[in-house]
């Protein structure tokens, strides 16, 4: 079944158990009120209970995003364990000083999962009753650049003290020459080797974080399958685990496979959307595919969904468009003169010798050719938890070796590819079985196996020249970005860290 077909399915199940629940709750009394999105969004939501005083319900969760101009729009949203009344945010320039309460758009996300009378999605036993959950978030626009805001987050019978105070700082113009800082990985999952990349994110202190897909894995399946394993209630501890981080640092954030939720609406993303508010400008309806700029760089978040035979039940669900709106914006970025790099993300791995989830044969057929067409500087993603940087490539091969301090220059060279999956849920392994799997540092002059999943569903086995830098453990990328200034041309250096901060790579770009 495609990923619609199990929601329709799903739905279909759930509304014939909601007219028996519903009609005896109404009989005693209950209450029946629309959810504003997703799960289930048709049927009514029965609310019984009455809200609380909401004095001991303290939110969590805090994580942030830009819209597509950083400058000026930035995104804060939460969570609350049950419903509240009249949830707010109050911000200002100074600690203290904040102006009026903005309401916050609450979105109740409601899973049932019990109503199955055979394991069609499978979750833990003790899931004998609908858990909702309420994210809160609030859009601010017209914000001044270069700016440090204080905020606070409450409700109605819980008023923030000093202690619940976070920041978030909006980015300089667009043409600014300020350097600045982002990090990357996918694959994070909840755990202490998540709890480890956060602390190195929050020690680094960059201005925005790219979270590349497989966030949560609440769906601990492949993802948009019948039989995938699902517990709502990860994404509680997911967020609890980043409120250290992501109420500081803008959480942008990619699909991956295990985001594919087939219980909820909107092609298995009816979940993300009540959870996170990226900028969505690819169409109108788009969920996470987005692009926005931060000063001198052009950023666009991919779905490799759309185009990923490995897990492929999301196979081509956007007719196209996806790959249309690509083009259009690549085009865009690299015409504007004010944008000297383009960095994608994404989840799956256009090129990559992990064997876990190899590479795919759709993003490199549909989007590596626009990446060589446009100069895409730099494509990121995760999807294989490992580390791996490739040699610039052009037309599917390695333009020339660059090793570990080396620099590339786009223009000529090529696209750098890095998947950096390594961000907290487990580790693997790499296709090549004589490749020790402790193998740590440069590969000189190595080939190496890329194993890809082929349309007809056959796995194919290459070997590669491009493996240049590969490690199998847990850590993320940080870019530096340097803009042009007194006749220095722009650069970007890469490097990739270990959950403690170790230098693994370390790469600079420079386009001339
Ligand atoms: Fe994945």
């Amino acid at each position: 079944m495609t990923l619609q077909e199990q929601y329709e399915d799903a739905r279909r199940r759930y509304s014939r158990r909601r007219v028996f629940l519903g009609g005896a709750a109404l009989a005693a009394g209950g209450l029946l009120v629309p959810t504003t999105s997703s799960a289930f969004a048709a049927p009514a939501v029965l609310l019984t209970a009455p809200k609380t005083a909401g004095s001991a319900l303290r939110p969590f969760g805090r994580h942030l995003a830009f819209g597509a101009v950083p400058s000026r729009e930035v995104v804060v949203s939460w969570q609350v364990p049950a419903n509240v009344t009249a949830p707010y945010l109050r911000f200002g320039t100074a600690p203290g000083e904040y102006g009026e309460a903005w309401p916050a758009e609450v979105r109740a996300l409601t899973s049932d999962l019990a109503w199955q009378s055979e394991p069609l999605f499978t979750v833990d036993p003790h899931v004998g009753q609908a858990v909702t959950q309420h994210y809160l978030h609030v859009r601010i626009g017209n914000l001044l650049p270069n700016t440090t805001y204080y905020y606070v987050v409450g409700h109605q019978g819980y008023e923030p003290s000093a202690g619940d105070v976070a920041t978030f700082r909006t980015a300089p113009a667009p043409n600014a020459t300020t350097p600045f800082s982002f990090t990357a990985f996918g694959d994070q999952g909840v755990g202490y080797n998540a709890l480890a990349t956060n602390s190195l994110i929050a020690d680094l202190g960059p201005q925005f974080h790219l979270a590349m897909g497989d966030l949560s894995y609440a769906n601990d399946g492949e993802g948009g399958r019948p039989d995938d394993r699902y517990d709502a209630r990860k994404w509680d501890s997911f967020f609890a685990q980043n409120d250290l981080v992501a109420a500081e640092v803008p959480w942008m954030v990619a699909l991956g496979n295990h985001e594919m939720e087939s219980w909820y609406d909107h092609h298995g993303y009816g979940g993300m959307r009540a959870r996170f508010t990226m900028p969505d400008n690819a169409w109108d309806g788009s969920t996470c595919i987005y692009s926005w700029r931060y000063q001198n760089v052009g950023l666009i978040s991919l779905d490799g969904n759309d185009v990923c035979y490995n897990s492929d039940a999301n196979l081509d669900y956007t007719e196209g468009r996806q790959q249309t709106w690509l083009k259009a914006q690549l085009q865009k970025f690299r015409a504007d003169p004010s944008i000297d790099f383009i960095v994608v993300y994404c989840h799956q791995c256009t090129y990559s010798t992990s064997g876990n989830n190899g590479a795919e044969i759709g993003a490199q057929k549909r989007w590596a050719p626009l990446f060589d067409q446009y100069q895409v500087d730099l494509v990121l993603n995760g999807h294989n938890h490992v580390y791996e940087r490739t040699d610039p490539i052009r037309a599917g091969k390695g333009t020339k070796k660059a090793a570990i301090k080396s620099t590339v220059n786009p223009v000529k060279d090529g696209t750098t590819y890095i998947t950096a999956g390594g961000g907290g849920e487990s580790i693997n392994s790499w296709a090549d079985s004589k490749i020790a799997d402790s193998y740590y540092g440069n590969v000189k002059d190595a080939t190496a196996t890329m194993r890809v999943d082929q349309e007809d569903g056959e796995s194919k086995s290459v070997k590669v020249t491009w493996s240049r830098v590969r490690y199998r453990g847990y850590g993320l990328v940080v870019v530096d970005v340097t803009p042009a200034a007194n006749g220095t041309p722009a650069r970007m250096r890469v490097r990739a860290l270990t959950e403690t901060g170790a230098l693994v790579d370390e790469l600079t770009l420079r386009r001339s």
